[in-house]
């Protein structure tokens, strides 16, 4: 799905997502423990692209790692701005990184990529292998499922991936798994994953 119909659906529900969405007690606390591990350590800059609201992102600058939240939608990022104002925000696209090759540390993905269809997500992934350094680790948030699907989401469609596909995806663009996390229906919520990556 283009971005400009991400943005779209995204800006028009804005109230709904900030009111509902935008803080650390939605994060479940294992997903908080594999978030810092792989990137609260990084030496040098982080993205939390697709940041939204803009929490992880200040979750993130609190464990000290020099990050950057980027999103498509301008009401995400004003929010951001008067929430956490130490932390850094840019308004603009994870699929054209205003970034030289290889000058990141680090990068988070939570929910970001989860509107496009395998050929966006190749776009993304080569995107991200390219700003990261060799080393550099990558943290991905999705939605899981036994089969590649895309199904209606609140927002707009959205897609789920069985781990095994998506880390295999992950591997042609040059990234090695080092760690995966996987939490069936929970509530309302859907069948979580959670890959993290190291750009080879
Ligand atoms: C489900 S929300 C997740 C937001 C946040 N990471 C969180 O966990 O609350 C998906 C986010 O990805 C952003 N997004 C989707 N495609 C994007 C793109 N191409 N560039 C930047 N942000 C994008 C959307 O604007 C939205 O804020």
């Amino acid at each position: 799905m283009s971005s400009d119909r991400v943005q779209q659906a995204y800006s028009t529900m804005a109230d709904v997502y900030l009111e509902r969405l935008a803080t650390m007690d939605v994060v479940h606390p294992d997903d908080r423990r594999v978030i810092l591990r792989h990137l609260a350590g990084s030496d040098g800059p982080v993205l939390d692209l697709g940041c939204g609201p803009g929490h992880l992102t200040a979750f993130l600058h609190a464990a000290g790692c020099e990050v950057t939240g980027v999103d498509l939608v301008p009401e995400f990022i004003a929010h951001a701005r008067r929430t956490h104002p130490q932390v850094p925000f840019v308004q603009g696209s994870l699929t054209g990184l205003d970034r030289p090759a290889g000058s990141v540390a680090g990068v988070l993905c939570w929910y970001s990529l989860i509107h496009q269809d395998p050929q966006e997500l190749d776009g993304s992934l080569a995107e991200v292998r390219r700003v990261l350094a060799p080393g550099g680790a990558f943290v991905l948030g999705f939605f899981e499922g036994p089969v590649r699907e895309e199904f209606d989401h609140r927002v707009t469609t959205a897609h789920r991936w069985p781990v095994d596909e998506l880390s295999a995806r992950l591997a042609v663009h040059g990234f090695t798994e080092v760690e995966r996390l996987t939490r069936g229906q929970d509530g309302e919520r859907r069948p979580h994953g959670v890959l993290a990556a190291a750009a080879g």
